[in-house]
């Protein structure tokens, strides 16, 4: 491929109302108390991924959008559940469960059906919904238990641009397709 193709770090997700996110930041918030080190995302970072493309040339991005516009769904209730953790070893991946039952799977299966019949080439990986709050955590004690069970609803889905800064990553939306456009 030529050098000049410009290319952007690409994933499509569902984002929190706002106050969501700040409940689920002081549910996060104690897990300082319990590590040795880690670093907590930002609360205006917080989304759930259902498809993460990578590094995708600019040029695609009318094929992600029309994807996107090909997945009827119902609006889809979350709840924000347990916490758990990806052990790595650099240091663990804390995050929350996020049930949305069949209908998020659904929606999954079909984001991932749309991409693929345009040609793009997406990890095979088991999905499993959750919601990062920390990175290259090493706990002293286990993780705490939820005291909070957090529904929403949502309507839409999300194209993310990902860059990273010194600060850390920065998620810029790039375009909403709102999940119920066909079903009306
Ligand atoms: P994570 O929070 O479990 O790391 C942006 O990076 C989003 O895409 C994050 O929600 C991240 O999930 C998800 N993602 C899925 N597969 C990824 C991959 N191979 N590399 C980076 N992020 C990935």
């Amino acid at each position: 491929m030529s050098p000049e193709v410009m290319r952007m770090r690409l994933f499509i997700a569902l984002e929190l109302p706002a106050d969501v996110r700040e409940r689920i930041a002081r549910s996060a918030a104690g897990l300082e108390k319990r590590w040795v080190s880690g670093r907590l995302i930002p609360a205006e970072n917080y989304h759930l991924t259902l498809v993460f493309l990578g590094e995708t040339p600019e040029s695609r991005l009318p094929d992600v959008i029309a994807a996107m516009e090909a997945c009827p769904s119902p609006p889809l209730t979350l709840t924000v559940g347990a916490f758990g953790r990806f052990r790595q070893r650099g240091g663990d991946v804390v995050w929350r469960r996020v049930r949305g039952g069949n209908a998020l799977f659904s929606l999954k299966r079909r984001l991932t059906r749309e991409l693929e019949r345009r040609g793009f080439t997406l990890e095979k990986r088991e999905y499993f919904p959750h919601l990062t709050l920390g990175r290259k955590v090493m706990l002293r004690t286990g993780l705490p238990e939820a005291r909070d069970e957090l529904p929403f609803t949502v309507g839409a889905m999300t194209l993310f641009r990902s860059d990273t800064g010194r600060s850390g990553a920065v998620y810029t939306p790039l375009r909403r397709a709102d999940l119920s456009k066909e079903l009306i």
